[in-house]
């Protein structure tokens, strides 16, 4: 693929380089913002599976903006990889699904909660759908776990989720923690891929609730279809398309001149990974070192860029491929 072939394909990745983004995420959580005004007000805010740190960017410049806030703003941003680092931005590696990399998180608020938690968490794909989906919900309750022990009452949680067949039993257990909660697809994540965003507001955790790490929210023992939940316990959330809806179509193919008086100039990524996980697997495909010796080329099918990077098309792997892409 030629290097502007990405650009006029995705036209989210195209602008988050013009615009100095790191990821086309950014624009996912502006388009929320538009919609749900989530940074007003906001001085502490918590960003879980943060790298490569467009979402970080977005909170840093969103947030120091406000005047006179710039001081009192503290933003802790979480990831398993390591992340370039930002203003305003404290940095913990570590996985969220942990109890040490919760505590790390929790010690950073304590005594002043967090007004705004966002997570837009996502597996490494396996390309088996109810398994990803799985993981992604699990990715989600952490969030929420952690979220429990930061979040001022009243704050606000915004978290990628993944609209399998199980979404309601999600629904239905954030519906325990926050007085509103909506199902958002901002414009720029495509339609063809089952990313939404849940829009948590109003936290306020029921009467009695202890923040417990070690008492996870989401138990190993129902086999039940959630879908089938009645009466009190099915939650149906409202679902939400947001952002401009004149905003470019994340599933449309732009020209690479968009403005008659400004040739297109192709740019680079603003910021590359520091040590992408798929940096060992492009260093052998570069070799030739990939494939097994005692296979001959004709009886190993070419694998499509999805299955080279272990992804799921069904999926918004946007990230994903804007890391291999600069590689
Ligand atoms: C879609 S990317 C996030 C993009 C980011 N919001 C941005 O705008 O740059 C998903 C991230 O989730 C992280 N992740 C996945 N599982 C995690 C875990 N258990 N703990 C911490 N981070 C995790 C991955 O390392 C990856 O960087």
């Amino acid at each position: 693929m030629g290097r502007s072939s990405k650009d006029k394909r995705d036209i989210y990745y195209r602008l988050a380089k013009e615009e100095g983004w790191r990821a086309r995420s950014a624009f996912k959580l502006l388009q929320l913002d538009e919609e749900f005004r989530l940074f007003k007000g906001v001085c502490r805010a918590v960003d879980l599976c943060a790298a490569p740190g467009s979402w970080s960017q977005v909170l840093s410049r969103k947030l120091k903006g406000d005047e006179g806030k710039g001081t009192e703003v503290k933003i802790v941003a979480v990831d398993l990889q390591a992340m370039a680092p930002l203003p305003a931005v404290t940095q913990i590696q570590g996985d969220i699904t942990k109890v040490s990399t919760a505590q790390e998180i929790i010690r950073h608020f304590e005594g002043q909660p967090a007004d705004l938690v966002v997570c837009d968490g996502a597996p490494d794909v396996t390309g088996l759908h109810d398994v990803d989906e799985y993981i992604q919900a699990q990715l989600l309750l952490a969030a929420l776990n952690i979220t429990t022990h930061v979040l001022k009452p009243g704050g606000t949680f915004v978290a990628k989720i993944f609209r399998g067949k199980d979404v309601t039993l999600l629904y239905s257990q954030l519906k325990i923690f926050f007085s509103g909660v909506t199902c958002a697809k901002p414009r720029s994540s495509r339609n063809s891929s089952i990313e939404a965003f849940v829009v948590c507001q109003g936290y306020t955790p029921p009467e009695g609730y202890v923040p417990n790490m070690s008492n996870p929210l989401l138990d190993h023992c129902y086999d039940v279809d959630f879908n089938q939940l009645e009466g009190p316990n099915r939650v149906i959330v409202p679902f939400l398309a947001c952002g401009d809806l004149s905003a470019y179509d994340s599933d449309r193919t732009y020209p690479l001149q968009l403005d008659p008086n400004k040739a297109y100039q192709y740019l680079p990524p603003t910021q590359p990974p520091i040590q992408p996980p798929y940096q060992k697997a492009c260093l052998l495909r570069k070799h030739n070192l990939l494939a097994k010796e005692n296979l001959s080329a004709s009886s190993t099918p070419e694998p499509s860029a999805c299955q080279e990077q272990g992804l799921s098309p069904h999926q918004d792997v946007s990230t994903n491929q804007e890391q291999a892409e600069t590689a």
